[in-house]
């Protein structure tokens, strides 16, 4: 089994795109610099999307270039399209992640494109950066295990694969937008995928809908997958899809990883002060679901840190 696995917290983009009040472009930099101090070596951040579809992210060019001058720390911008590429890339953007949904229901939705049109978006920015080789680009398949009445097959996931290896692209995100996936559809895909492309470099986004993040990410991990993206203390959910929830925390990530001996590099106690941080500052007290943050969030009645109740010889997770 892997002993390190690679984490991305996409709270700054995915944690923020559902909350319908406008977080201030500093408090967002702050939860950024936050992030960067537990341990976190990649984050994703804000999205060059229409600022009509997702207002939090009208200051997309804003918040990017305050992300810019963390060194060490690879930031990435979610883009939908061509315009919005050239805008991540005014702005000094070095990673790109273009979006597109493998259902073509939720992604006329979401991008208002087929999954073909997205595709030929893909293309021109492949284009764009021909002469970029110092911006790397990842391509996140949105719905990879179907969107409610529009199932998606192992079948359209290998080919839409096989088409975004065709463009040149060496590494995908495969995300559960809507939380549908489950341990042996996990296996399955890693199974069809991993010896069919061997060059690819391939991790998981997984949302907790159903209460199958955890599993999904251990499944992965046990399947030889080291690649994850969360959000800290749960935020998240797409704005076009239905009944959407937050993606797995990172928190909870990163405890079950340390768990079972897996390096994550995440200063845990760390998290669950920003998760609570994110509760007074972005939620105004709001829930948060994450099951860690909630088991080791305040004090005890000694005014120990909760987590210093937790017996010594399960503390090496700490
Ligand atoms: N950023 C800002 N403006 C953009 C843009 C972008 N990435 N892409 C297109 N536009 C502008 C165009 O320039 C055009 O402007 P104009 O009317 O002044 O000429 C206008 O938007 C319409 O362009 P069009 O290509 O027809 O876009 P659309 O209306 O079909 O919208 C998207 C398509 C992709 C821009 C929009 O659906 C979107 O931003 N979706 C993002 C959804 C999202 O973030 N979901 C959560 C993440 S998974
Ligand atoms: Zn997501």
């Amino acid at each position: 089994m892997l002993t390190h696995v690679q984490i991305c917290d996409v709270a700054l983009r995915d944690g923020l795109q559902n909350l319908s009040s406008f977080v201030p472009t500093e408090t967002k930099t702050s939860l950024l610099r936050r992030l960067v101090a537990c341990g976190v070596k990649e984050l994703e951040v804000t999205g060059f999307v229409h600022p009509r579809a997702v207002p939090q992210f009208s200051d997309a060019e804003a918040v990017l270039r305050a992300a810019l001058d963390q060194p060490g720390v690879l930031i990435k911008s979610l883009i939908p399209n061509r315009k919005g590429a050239e805008r991540a890339l005014d702005a000094g953007a070095k990673q790109l992640a273009f979006v597109f949904s493998a259902s073509e229901v939720h992604n006329r939705s979401n991008v208002n494109m087929t999954p073909d049109q997205s595709l030929e978006q893909l293309g021109a920015i492949v284009g764009l950066l021909r002469s970029r080789s110092d911006v790397g680009l990842q391509a996140d398949l949105g719905t990879t295990f179907g969107y409610y009445q529009d199932p998606v097959s192992l079948e359209v996931i290998e080919s839409l694969t096989e088409k975004i290896i065709g463009l040149g692209i060496d590494q995908i995100m495969y995300c559960d937008t809507t939380g549908l996936g489950d341990p042996l559809r996990v296996e399955a895909l890693v199974k069809r995928i991993r010896p069919a492309y061997p060059e690819l470099t391939f991790g998981f986004h997984f949302h907790d809908t159903y209460g199958t993040g955890i599993a999904n990410c251990v499944k992965a991990l046990e399947c030889g997958v080291g690649y994850f993206e969360s959000s800290v203390a749960g935020l998240g959910g797409c704005p076009f899809s239905i009944n959407a929830s937050g993606n797995v925390a990172t928190e909870d990530l990163a405890w079950i990883m340390g768990k079972m001996g897996v390096d994550t590099g995440i200063d845990l106690p760390g998290l669950v002060e920003t998760a609570s941080w994110i509760q007074q500052e972005i939620l105004r007290g709001g829930l948060i679901t994450s099951r860690v943050y909630n088991a080791l969030r305040g004090l005890d009645q000694k005014g120990n840190a909760a987590w210093e109740t937790i017996p010594r010889r399960d503390r090496t997770v700490l």
